[in-house]
């Protein structure tokens, strides 16, 4: 009787712990849903206004860019926002992955640039705007972080 007793108050035991092994797991994973549910989409948000705060307006009419110099960090992402304000011109940094072929008039366009290293970076306009086209540059100077 004694060894019956002792067999089930075993089972018992092995049930529950069971029971508390399954409640672990599902608190875990309930944690990652919500790490992966709020903590994601937070960090996407606040991301995304940080980038609506590091805008730098760039104007480009013939045959310059208005600022014609940019300062930025190495490895802080910021956005360029390109207006044209008279005929169609185009945007490329020389050794950064920018660029805009066709900056229509009355349109704005964003690039998300990054540089990852410090230095002097020039700008320039790549569609033909006109008599003065090959002209139409500016720099950014990129500092270390
Ligand atoms: Cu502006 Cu070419």
């Amino acid at each position: 009787m004694r060894t019956l007793m002792k067999v089930v108050s075993m089972r018992a035991r092995q049930r529950l712990l069971r029971l508390r092994a399954i409640g672990t797991g599902e608190f875990v994973a309930l944690g990652i849903a919500a790490v992966v549910l709020v903590v994601g989409p937070a960090s996407v948000f606040a991301y995304g206004r940080w980038m609506d705060r590091n805008v730098l307006v760039v104007h480009a009419q013939q045959w310059q860019y208005a600022p014609n110099v940019l300062h930025a960090t190495a490895g802080v992402p910021f956005r360029i926002r390109l207006v044209s304000e008279d005929v169609v011109h185009g945007f490329r940094i020389i050794g950064l992955d920018a660029q805009v072929t066709e900056l229509i008039p009355g349109k704005s366009m964003d690039l998300t640039v990054v540089a990852p290293k410090p230095g002097t970076y020039v700008y320039m306009c790549t569609t033909y705007c006109g008599l003065k086209h090959a002209r139409m540059f500016g720099r950014l100077i990129v500092a270390p972080r």
